[in-house]
């Protein structure tokens, strides 16, 4: 399985931090923030993996992160994504890379208080199709958001005003090699993006879609307050435990 952070985006949320430099550049603690889905892939075992950046300045990840020597990688591989077209359309610059394995994707600002061992062995032993993984949270119209029947996921809905479940859809998905195949036929959304939820919704249409609850806390950290708030996290308890 091959591990892929999308870290493109123009980060508009945290001006004007953002204006001089890339948002998962940015401290969360005593780390930039890219540091830890790096150290959450890795620590799942996954040693090749692919940064997806944007911006005015993507040569500073190359200086950050050189070829991943601190983190025990060998090499780390890097793409660009011109503008901020949305998630899926980042995901959809990494078929290359994955060249026809499965992939674990997430977000470069997200970032969780354990690991994502469990759920990866089980994505590895399923045959195929997708894999997401859910937190229940207080503020669930910020997210994706699953709406639940028993214990299926019958449907995800963005941002939904009235919310299906009190789960957020958290930024780690896992899916087959068919995933760029979705990502090529979906359309914009109403914000101009192609989105993560529509490639998780062609999943759920198939019956293809699994979902495990994630242990400990999980938190983005894209706006104001999700930053001092994964800040104070990270300084409570640490991230990316064992
Ligand atoms: O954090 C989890 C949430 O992330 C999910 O629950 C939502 O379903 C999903 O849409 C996403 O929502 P956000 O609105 O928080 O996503 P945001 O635009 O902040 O982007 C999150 C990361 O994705 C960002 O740190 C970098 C990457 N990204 C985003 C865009 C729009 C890219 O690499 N390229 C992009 O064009």
């Amino acid at each position: 399985m091959k591990g892929i952070i999308l870290a493109g985006g123009l980060g508009t949320r945290l001006h004007p931090l953002t204006k001089v430099t890339n948002k998962h550049l940015l401290p969360v603690f005593d780390k930039p923030m890219i540091f830890y889905p790096i150290e959450t892939l890795v620590k799942a075992g996954i040693n090749d993996i692919l940064i997806v950046t944007g911006g005015n300045n993507a040569g500073d990840f190359l200086r950050l992160l050189g070829n991943g020597k601190d983190f025990g990688l060998e090499h780390i591989n890097y793409t660009y994504q011109e503008g901020e077209g949305g998630i899926a359309e980042a995901l959809g610059l990494a078929e290359y890379f994955a060249a026809g394995d499965s992939i674990c994707v997430m977000l470069g600002d997200n970032i969780i208080e354990k690991n994502i061992i469990k759920a990866v062995k089980s994505f590895r032993e399923q045959q195929g199709g997708a894999k997401i993984l859910l937190k229940e949270v207080r503020d669930p119209q910020r997210f994706g958001v699953p709406v639940l029947e028993g214990d299926k996921v019958i449907r995800i809905e963005e941002k939904p005003e009235s919310p299906g479940s009190s789960y957020a859809v958290t930024g780690i998905y896992m899916y087959d090699s068919r995933v760029f195949e979705i990502i090529k036929s979906l359309k914009p959304s109403d914000r101009g993006e192609l989105e993560i939820t529509d490639v998780n919704n062609a999943y759920i249409e198939t019956g293809e879609l699994t979902w495990d609850v994630l242990e400990g806390w999980w938190t983005d950290a894209g706006t104001f307050e999700s930053l001092i708030g994964a800040t104070n996290l990270v300084h409570e308890t640490g991230a990316n435990n064992l």
